[in-house]
């Protein structure tokens, strides 16, 4: 417990009672479990493994991938980005339903993974690789996949580049270069003709070691909750497809002999693939998260999107009302006080990127503390939970957290229909 916490609360509790109702005292926020989580509680109490897992929901997520396939249409296509998604077997579920072998990749030791589960992918790398990360790739790459005919490299500098050369060089290899833009971001990438121009011309000098592949603009900035004045969903977005015009023109008009027509040409992330729909730049667009749409992606861009993914957890003690720590029987002030403190559970494991999803009305406890072992969820009673049964939240993002559990459990209709490993390294 973190006691300069503690102490504040009780202060502030206390100041509360004694105003005499100056603060307005909680209403019971619990509610037991709709008949969605009721039915996933029960199936996981009997066949799933107890333990905080990952649970993902087929249907849902096929509702997901068939925004994107109706969305993303000929001559576009749609990449998956895999690190967004990171189990082979989910990426294999997602490729077959949306009729896609493209790849974004993120991470060296995911690369190789991807290179052995899918040897023919077409694989852009989603950022700029150390050099070095480049040539462990090749010295473990393992099965039939051609990096050479498959393989995009990511490149945002001239002294990045002037690297990747060297180590083609030494592979005796050559490797498809993609030029990563600064569309608004502002997250690195080439922001000036000049820098593009420099680049371009290594690559056109060393005809043996490099080839010009394409362009990537990440705009995320685009479709995310920004203050209105800093501009609208549509004037980022249109001048982020300026920027990238830009420098697509002056390609085409100072390396003509560069430009040609399966250059791939990657835009958008989650946030903003629909809107590309409206462009005819672009012919190659990202989307990973938004298929299993954890919290930090309810976005208006994403309203046709449902939530595919949860955390479930069991209850292991329920204890009544709070009762903390030194202040002992004392604590009953704060359950007389706040109904949703009427109920003490603790789970198995806690603390993770999630938000409470259900039974809806459970809140952490600031004064008891979070545990990564066994954290602390009060509520009302009218949440109902029992020892055993699944405390869901929804995770925040889907990255990281995807890589916390062990397999993920896949679920159809409320029943478990398989376990799909994570990706390691
Ligand atoms: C270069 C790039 N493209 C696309 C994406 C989109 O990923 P997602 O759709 O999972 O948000 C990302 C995410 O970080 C990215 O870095």
């Amino acid at each position: 417990m973190n006691r300069r916490n503690f102490m504040l609360g009780a202060a502030g509790l206390g100041a509360a009672v004694v105003g005499g109702g100056l603060l307005a005292r909680p209403s019971a926020n619990g509610q037991p479990y709709d008949e969605y989580f009721r039915v996933l509680n029960e199936e996981l109490k009997k066949n799933g493994p107890m333990r905080p897992c990952l649970v993902i929901d087929l249907d849902r997520l096929d509702h997901n991938i068939d925004q994107v396939v109706q969305t993303v249409k000929a001559p576009k296509h749609y990449r998956i980005v895999e690190k967004s998604l990171p189990s082979s077997a989910l990426i294999d579920y997602v490729s077959k339903r949306a009729g896609t072998r493209r790849l974004m990749s993120f991470h060296q030791p995911f690369l190789n993974d991807d290179a052995v589960a899918f040897p023919d992918a077409d694989i852009l790398i989603g950022k700029p690789l150390p050099v070095r990360s480049a040539e462990l790739f090749y010295k473990t790459l393992k099965g039939s996949f051609d990096p050479g005919r498959q393989l995009q490299w990511l490149i945002d500098t001239p002294e990045h580049l002037r690297q990747y050369l060297e180590l083609a060089k030494g592979l005796g290899t050559r490797l498809r270069i993609n030029v990563e833009l600064d569309v608004g971001l502002h997250r690195g990438g080439v922001n000036n003709n000049q820098a593009l121009g420099e680049i371009l011309s290594l690559v056109a000098a060393n005809p043996a070691s490099l080839q010009f592949a394409g362009f990537m603009g990440y705009d995320p900035h685009a479709g995310m909750a920004v203050p209105s004045i800093l501009g609208s969903h549509e004037e980022l977005f249109h001048k982020g497809m300026a920027v990238y015009q830009g420098f697509a023109d002056f390609t085409r008009d100072q390396f003509a002999e560069q430009w040609r027509q399966d250059l791939t040409l990657n835009a958008a992330g989650s946030p903003t693939y629909r809107m590309h729909q409206a462009e005819t730049l672009s012919n190659d667009i990202s989307v990973g998260t938004a298929l299993l749409k954890p919290t930090h992606y309810d976005l208006d861009t994403l309203a046709t999107h449902v939530p595919a993914v949860y955390i479930a957890t069991p209850v292991l003690k329920a204890v009544g009302p709070i009762d903390l720590p030194a202040l002992d029987g004392a604590s009953r002030l704060f359950s007389w006080w706040d109904p949703n403190q009427r109920q003490t559970y603790f789970i198995y494991g806690g603390y993770w990127m999630a938000e409470y999803e259900s039974p809806k009305g459970l809140q952490f406890n600031a004064l008891f503390g979070h545990s990564t072992n066994q954290e602390i969820v009060n509520a009302s009673p009218e949440v109902g939970l029992k020892v055993d049964d699944q405390v869901f939240f929804r995770p925040t993002q889907s990255e990281f957290v995807l890589l916390q559990f062990g397999d993920l459990v896949a679920v159809r209709g409320g029943k478990i229909v398989d376990y799909w490993a994570p990706m390691q390294g």
